[in-house]
């Protein structure tokens, strides 16, 4: 459960600043000593297929580090948005039970490639904390690697820690690898040097906090983790040198927050205040309520900031890969709202605060705004038809088996291993009737004492899929036939020609109108439609970003026509742009495609974004193919693009 409030014994002299300024402070040391300041990178990971999200700064610069790739700098400085929720590091069960994780968090980061080292890096991590931060040097303390002799000598003889502050911690070989930092099970990894805050001795009671139980104990709080790359994991292989060494360091916004602010928990500090007032004001909770029920409050605030930068950064919810994740947070922020009492939505008022609050820091957040919004809000009402319904199946399957207190926020891994079991088939059908995943039904489960037979969910999840398959063979089918009849068009009809560099509106002409797969001359009416043109404006979906969404209006800017919600290429260099027809649309007219022009603005700042539609136009044959298998299941194709 999260700590209680004790007031940490705030030392004088420490800066109380507003996370904004820390964010800024840090990126003018940096520079100021020759960094060059680079953007926060994608939640997703450009190509990379070993990580599902960006778990740390590192993920934009791996290949530098192996020399794969060069840049124009050797020193850089960020402050990049990170998720923690799948693969090795995966914080999702700790949030709301823990002060001080999330799954959604800033990292802010000095690099050095093949430029300073252990030297350098160490000192100006001192300087920044003690001098900058006004953070008194008799509060931090520092851990090496075991047998890091170089970076222990720096930090007691010319740091001058004292021994007592000082501990060796880690030893790969067997086993141990604290202090020794991997992004993944494979690439650049080395020994790290982790700085530490001491909150004061009153802290220190309880079994927790012997030394290396830093992250439970509220005595000491690691702040900021320094890496000296040395090593390229191999995949399946041996550890080898990298071709130079780097330095690779990660300071927790939310945690330095919490120390300059003198809190004791990240979920007190400004990046998270003003959504529980969003919250407390709609539930019209007072403080000593929000206090009560602060597992679920930290629930909602954690994931309203993970999906409102999921969304942002082009995934949407959907059954599997990073959409499945994505759903998988909003549906237990969902049921927390239900846990405090809420039944109407919520989750677009605590995003919109989430946009405010981060809003100047990553303007991506602003100019999606509407995007983000909407997402959520259909998640939510789809998740909320099901929700009830589906507890009150697992609360009367529960009862029965179990008269243990109902204890919210119960982990599961404290449930007693001979707890009575909810069977696998039964979460199962909570799953595919009610939405609910594993996840889900396991956290509730536990809260009444009851374990749930995962292995057994596992079977009739995989039986499914294998009754599915039929199904998708003539899913497949319809898909076959779908390309074979863009594939005609583009023959008939040539390329699209994408104008979308020069301007976000262009006066095109319509080649080709299709609905459920059957081309028409006309449409009329409401409903979907897919529309082709000779040429466009809006950006087709690809390398992991998500396509342009806008309106076909009548020449000339007139009536509209369509409004686009989807842009793909499904066959060569055809894009087509899927939406809801508003009136007539005639093959042979010539219609005013009109990006939405927010959406686009982004794009163009977006170094990384411009990078990757560049890449995707290159690869367009390839991707063909690959888009058209999975084209009349957004979710699917957004799911696999990434
Ligand atoms: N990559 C290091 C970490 O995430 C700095 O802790």
């Amino acid at each position: 459960m999260p700590t209680p409030l004790v007031p940490p014994d705030q030392p004088p002299g420490i800066s109380p600043l507003p996370a904004a300024e820390v964010r800024r402070r840090f990126l003018a040391f940096f520079a100021a000593r020759g960094h060059t300041v680079v953007p926060s990178a994608s939640l997703v990971p450009a190509g990379d297929q070993t990580l599902l999200f960006t778990n740390s700064g590192m993920v934009q610069f791996k290949e530098v580090f192996t020399g794969a790739e060069k840049r124009s700098y050797t020193r850089a400085v960020d402050v990049q948005r990170c998720l923690r929720v799948a693969g090795k590091h995966n914080d999702f069960e700790e949030v709301g039970r823990s002060p001080r994780h999330h799954t959604f968090f800033e990292m802010m980061g000095n690099w050095s490639f093949g430029d300073y080292f252990k030297r350098e890096a160490i000192h100006w991590a001192w300087e920044f904390l003690t001098v900058e931060m006004g953070i008194p040097g008799e509060r931090l303390a520092a851990t090496t690697y075991t047998d890091d002799e170089v970076a222990w000598a720096i930090w007691r003889d010319e740091i001058g820690l004292p021994p007592e502050r000082m501990a060796r911690w880690g030893n790969v070989e067997a086993g141990d690898d604290k202090n020794f930092w991997r992004m993944a099970e494979a690439g650049p990894c080395g020994p790290c040097s982790e700085i530490h805050y001491d909150r004061g001795a009153h802290l220190s009671e309880g079994p927790e906090c012997v030394p290396d139980h830093s992250e439970t104990c509220p005595r000491w709080t690691e702040i900021w983790n320094l890496v000296f790359m040395e090593f390229d994991q191999l995949p399946d292989g041996p550890r080898v040198a990298l071709p130079f060494s780097s330095v690779d360091t990660g300071l927790g916004l939310e945690r330095l927050a919490t120390v300059l602010q003198g809190v004791l928990s990240n979920y007190d500090t400004d990046l998270f205040t003003p959504i529980h007032a969003t919250l407390r004001r709609l539930l019209g909770h007072d403080p000593e309520v929000f206090e009560a029920e602060r597992f679920s409050y930290q629930v909602i605030a954690d994931h309203s900031r993970a999906m409102t930068f999921l969304i942002a950064d082009g995934v949407l919810p959907a059954n599997e890969g990073r959409g499945y994740v994505l759903r998988r947070i909003i549906r237990r922020a969902v049921r927390h709202g239900r846990l405090l009492g809420r039944r109407e939505p919520f989750l677009v008022e605590t995003a919109a605060t989430v946009i405010e609050v981060m809003g100047e820091a990553y303007p991506l957040l602003r100019d999606e705004r509407e995007r983000i919004l909407a997402a959520i809000a259909r998640e939510e009402v789809q998740f909320a038809r099901t929700l009830d319904a589906g507890t009150a199946q697992l609360e009367e399957a529960l009862i029965p088996l179990t008269d243990a207190e109902r204890v919210v926020g119960r982990r599961p891994e404290d449930v007693a291993p001979d707890a009575p079991v909810l069977a696998g088939a039964f979460a199962f059908r909570l799953h595919d009737t009610y939405g609910f995943p594993i996840d889900l039904t396991i956290e509730l489960a536990a809260e009444h004492g009851v374990r749930v037979d995962r292995a057994g969910f596992e079977v009739a999840l995989g039986e499914q899929r294998e009754r599915s398959r039929g199904g998708r063979k003539a899913e497949l089918a319809r898909h076959a036939q779908l390309t074979a009849q863009y594939d005609e068009i583009l023959r008939r009809a040539g390329a699209t020609t994408f104008v979308g560099y020069e301007s976000t509106s262009a006066e095109c002409r319509v080649l080709a109108i299709l609905r459920d797969g059957t081309a028409y001359d006309e449409l009329t009416g409401s409903g979907e439609a897919e529309v082709i043109l000779d040429r466009t404006p809006f950006y087709a979906e690809g390398g992991g970003q998500v396509g342009d969404t806008g309106e076909l209006r009548e020449a000339g800017g007139g009536s509209p026509l369509l409004a686009v919600e989807e842009t793909f290429r499904p066959a060569g260099t055809l894009v087509v742009h899927r939406g809801r027809l508003h009136g007539r649309l005639r093959v042979g007219e010539t219609v005013s495609a009109e990006v939405d022009p927010g959406r686009r603005a982004r794009t163009m700042r977006n170094h990384t974004g411009t990078h990757l539609l560049h890449r995707a136009l290159r690869n367009v044959a390839g991707s063909g193919a690959r888009q058209a298998g999975s084209l009349g299941s957004p979710d699917y194709q957004i799911g696999r693009a990434h």
